[in-house]
């Protein structure tokens, strides 16, 4: 029996990508730019079934995820899709940690090569973007550009003393999705033009200060960027705020831990849950002032060097 599983790296934006989309377009508005992480990973199967059936984590998701992943294999082939997709996620889904993207991009990769559709990177990008924006970032390893006219591009960098550390605050689905979120602040927020017209000179200087392997450039880069764009969603109406307290908390220690020698800097995604960059020589001190601060439950990654693929199970 037929049955194909490929796996893709969760990618962490350090320039942010925060654009128009709907039930099926999405419209990048700016440059953004992702790490994909390479121990922390989305698999998915796709193998024969009566009819078609989604699970993550052993759970049949809903009508309308149903819906959403059929329409997605429809890219794939004419026929009904008798499939059965088992997506397992090593981190709370539909939280701001990006793991529906990844997701995405790991059933992109498998459903290509289950139904034989041969598509290139590229084509796979312009479909997987339709089941989560940032999933394109996912097909491909290293750091990320997702251009605005919708190509994809890994840029060659030296990043393996790096890790990211994902900082787990909160793992409930969040209440208002990202595509509400965007809808509302492109439509009502005096300031998305300005995360916009900063946006791609971010991802010009995150490359070089990535080329120069400057931590301390990066990490300015990456939380200024994303103040931008919570700031952007906060000015909507009514505003969105995904940050909580203990985001803020957290991001606070990271400061206060780089004025004594740490050198970490934080970002928060659609969610409140936080995101840490960091020397791994730095790793063992961050990790046990992060559990001293309470936040004792931490997932640490190092970058990938290659994007989604599927996985040879024999
Ligand atoms: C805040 O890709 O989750 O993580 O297209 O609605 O699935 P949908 O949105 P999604 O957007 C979240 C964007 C972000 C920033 C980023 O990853 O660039």
């Amino acid at each position: 029996m037929k049955r194909v599983t490929a796996k893709a790296p969760i990618n962490v934006a350090l320039c942010k990508y925060w654009g128009k989309r709907d039930e099926t377009k999405v419209l990048p508005m700016n440059d953004s730019l992702s790490l994909s992480m390479r121990d922390v990973l989305t698999t998915t199967t796709v193998e024969p079934s009566n009819e078609l059936c989604f699970t993550i984590d052993g759970v049949v998701q809903s009508e309308a995820e149903h819906e959403k992943v059929s329409d997605f294999l429809a890219h794939f082939t004419d026929e009904a899709p008798h499939v059965h997709v088992r997506s397992k996620n090593p981190v709370p889904t539909g939280a701001g940690m990006a793991s529906s993207a990844a997701g995405f991009a790991a059933l992109g990769v498998a459903a290509n090569a289950y139904f034989n559709a041969n598509l290139d990177t590229q084509r796979l990008a312009t479909i997987v973007r339709r089941g989560s924006g940032s999933a394109v970032r996912s097909l491909l390893g290293g750091a990320v550009v997702w251009h605005r006219d919708g190509s994809i591009e890994s840029v060659a960098v030296d990043v393996e003393a790096w890790r990211m550390v994902f900082v787990v605050i909160d793992d409930r689905r969040k209440t208002i999705g990202s595509r509400e979120a965007m809808r509302r602040t492109v439509a009502t927020s005096p300031t998305y033009d300005a995360f916009v017209n900063r946006a791609d000179s971010d991802v010009k200087k995150m490359i070089s200060a990535l080329q120069d392997g400057d931590l301390d450039a990066v990490g300015q880069i990456m939380e200024a960027n994303q103040d931008a764009m919570h700031e952007a969603m906060a000015q909507a109406v009514p505003p969105i705020v995904y940050r909580s307290d203990a985001s803020h908390r957290a991001r606070n220690l990271i400061t206060t831990l780089r004025a004594r020698g740490i050198i970490a800097y934080a970002t928060m995604d659609a969610g409140p849950n936080v995101k840490v960059l960091v020397e791994e020589r730095m790793l063992t001190r961050l990790k046990s002032e992060l559990r001293r601060a309470g936040f004792a439950r931490v997932l640490v990654s190092r970058i990938a060097t290659v994007g989604a693929v599927v996985i040879d199970e024999n």
